[in-house]
């Protein structure tokens, strides 16, 4: 806001213009002595958007570091942190915002120092532009080329070289050519990147907002007028399709326009959402169309890309955190395989086959990385092969997700292009990464098929939850019967179920598969999937595998909604499974006639977190079946 607007309008007015105006959210990159503080502090005080208080005690503090009581040290507009000041250095990112009667503004200030990739990262998102700043009496450094380098990695499509110091270097025509020039050519091996070099003085406010008398052969923008003309993002977005990013539903709002209609709140991520356009929620893909927007209240029935929304769907179609509300026929494509560029944050370096957590937009799925395919080298942008990934690493990796997500490339949709990897047991962010293109040939050349009858669909017909009961354990546990008294125990209330036996599916789908890890890997993930299908078809799913691998149950639990695979561990010691043998199958392990047989010369790894735990050496049968019974019970949405 600008300071001497504010007692002219009144403040509604003031925040309708405000809502009105285009935004432009950029980094501002270059070492301590580049003089960047110096120059966003002075970009501020040129353009009067600094309050009368904020000059006072600008004036105050710079009596410590100036000895004319007539210069201001604008540098000390940014320290925002006070250990910045003492230790002579931009620590961490700091956010400024600022406002002129052309365009609104969010500055992201980051440090030149070792950090820099990881802050950079933090930094740039949903950042556009990024300013390169450049000492004219240094000319360009490596750390100049990593800056831009990392910029356009980040998907900063615009950079701005600001050539400081011209002052030092008596205003002079060639220094700047000769610097601009060698930015351009460094720049060209990058890609499509605009860029705009503006010769700058920060300390004597020389084409920052007002033009120099001292550089007259300069005819470009001053800073200022770059920042407020160049195209920005939401002007561009607005024209892609429709994305909203669902963060939340509120239940009975009273704002919805009946008292049991739920409001969804997200993110327009591209488009413009329209009261009455068609729309496919994903990743179900059913459709519906928007009946009302509640926020924000706009006469014409739109908001615009880069906005947030609260509206109500036509039906009371289930859609809620992490789906996306998406132009009915030009919806994202879905993958499960992605090659991306990396940026990794923390001090462990990454390994090939780690798994995390991955989120993007709202979604939160499970990932592995299973190839670090290559490093760049971000003094001269070459990529190399590469095996190791430490902090500050950029580079491409492949990446799987346990399930398709939609997705958009990174340069098309910062939103569904961009995630960051958390580590599963501290909770902490590790990585960054932006999507390149998905990996999976198959699932770039199929499309996903929606069907008009769906998983809710076929469950309310059934009158149930459906859910996956997954019961692992050692031969002779008692998975078969435990499985088939549960299944008796449901049938009879009336469910429908299927109960799914290892030993059965190696007779027809696995009989291809014996017991080596892979192939019990590949008998699982087929298990699962089968299991996942008689789901999505509205079933009860007993399904009784050894399933010795934990990774492989919980990708299976990763193949099913949240909620819904119950992994039930029916244990028994070895001791005593060899003396049930209800098979003879021990027997013929103990006299040498069966090898790798789980437990024995095979490993079983224990469920550390089953969701129900039957110790069978201590239960019967008929109660461990009742006990899962009456958890399935509980289950069921009334
Ligand atoms: S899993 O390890 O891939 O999950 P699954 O549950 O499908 O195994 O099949 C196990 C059944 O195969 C056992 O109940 C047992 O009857 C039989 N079997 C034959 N060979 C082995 C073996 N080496 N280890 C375990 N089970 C075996």
């Amino acid at each position: 806001m600008q300071a001497n607007d504010v007692s002219a309008e009144p403040a509604s007015s003031m925040i309708d213009q405000h809502m009105k105006k285009s935004q432009l959210r950029f980094l501002t990159c270059g070492s301590v002595d580049d003089g960047k503080s110096t120059l966003i502090g002075r970009l501020l005080y040129d353009a009067h958007v600094l309050t009368t208080d904020q000059i006072a005690n600008l004036r105050t503090a710079s009596r410590n570091t100036v000895t004319s009581d007539e210069k201001l040290d604008f540098s000390l507009l940014l320290d925002g942190l006070s250990a910045e000041r003492e230790q002579g250095i931009t620590i961490d990112v700091a956010y400024r915002y600022f406002s002129t009667s052309r365009r609104s503004f969010v500055v992201a200030d980051c440090p030149g120092h070792e950090q820099y990739t990881r802050n950079m990262v933090t930094g740039a998102s949903n950042c556009e532009l990024a300013i390169v700043l450049v000492d004219a009496t240094k000319g360009i450094l490596s750390q100049t080329r990593r800056h831009a380098l990392i910029a356009a990695t980040l998907g900063l499509k615009k950079l701005v070289l600001a050539v400081n110091k011209m002052d030092l270097v008596d205003w002079e025509q060639q220094r700047f050519e000769q610097i601009a020039a060698e930015f351009q050519h460094f720049l060209s091996s990058l890609g499509p990147i605009s860029t705009c070099a503006i010769p700058v003085s920060g300390l004597l406010g020389a084409n920052v907002v007002q033009k120099s008398s001292h550089m007259n052969w300069y005819v470009g923008p001053t800073l200022l007028e770059h920042l407020e003309s160049v195209p920005s993002a939401d002007q561009i977005g607005e024209n892609g399709a429709l994305r909203v990013v669902v963060q939340g539903t509120i239940i009975n709002s009273k704002e919805a326009h009946n008292a049991s209609a739920r409001a969804i709140t997200g993110f327009v991520a591209s488009g413009t959402a329209l009261e009455g356009e068609r729309v496919r929620i994903m990743p179900a893909g059913r459709t519906t169309s928007i009946a009302r927007i509640l926020m924000p209240s706009d006469p014409s029935g739109s908001v615009k890309a880069g906005r947030s929304i609260t509206f109500c769907l036509e039906h009371e179609t289930d859609c809620g955190r992490g789906d996306l509300v998406c132009a009915q026929n030009d919806a994202p494509q879905m993958a499960d395989a992605f090659i991306v560029n990396l940026v990794w944050m923390t001090g462990e370096p990454l390994v090939a086959g780690q798994s995390f957590w991955l989120k993007i937009g709202a979604t939160l799925v499970t990932a592995s990385v299973v190839e670090i395919r290559s490093r760049l080298n971000v003094d001269t942008g070459e990529q190399a092969s590469s095996q190791s990934f430490e902090l500050n690493a950029l580079g491409e990796v492949a990446i799987e997700t346990t399930r398709p997500i939609a997705f958009e490339p990174f340069d098309q949709n910062h939103t569904l292009g961009g995630f960051i990897l958390i580590d599963r047991q501290s909770n902490a962010t590790v990585g960054a990464g932006m999507i390149l293109r998905a990996a999976n040939l198959v699932s770039e050349n199929l499309h996903w098929q929606f069907t008009e009858i769906d998983a809710a669909a076929r469950a309310a017909m059934k009158g149930q939850t459906p859910l996956v009961i997954w019961l692992t354990g050692l031969s002779g546990a008692g998975k078969s019967t435990i499985a088939n008294l549960v299944e008796k125990q449901l049938t009879t209330l009336g469910h429908h179920t299927y109960l799914l036996e290892g030993d059965n599916l190696r007779y027809g789908l696995n009989r291809d598969l014996g017991f080596s890890q892979a192939d019990r890997h590949e008998n699982i993930r087929r298990a699962g999937e089968v299991a996942r299908l008689m789901m999505d078809s509205g079933l009860i799913v007993i399904a009784a595998f050894i399933s010795p691998f934990a990774a492989d149950r919980a990708a299976v639990r990763n193949m099913m909604p949240p909620g819904s695979f119950l992994e039930t561990h029916i244990d028994v010691s070895l001791v005593e499974a060899e003396i049930r043998d209800p098979k003879g199958l021990y027997a013929k392990v103990r006299s040498g006639l069966l090898k790798g047989f789980t437990g024995v010369d095979s490993p079983y790894e224990r469920a550390l977190a089953p969701e129900i735990y039957i110790d069978t050496q201590k239960l019967r049968a008929s109660v461990a079946a009742d006990l899962i019974v009456s958890k399935v019970r509980d289950l069921q949405v009334k």
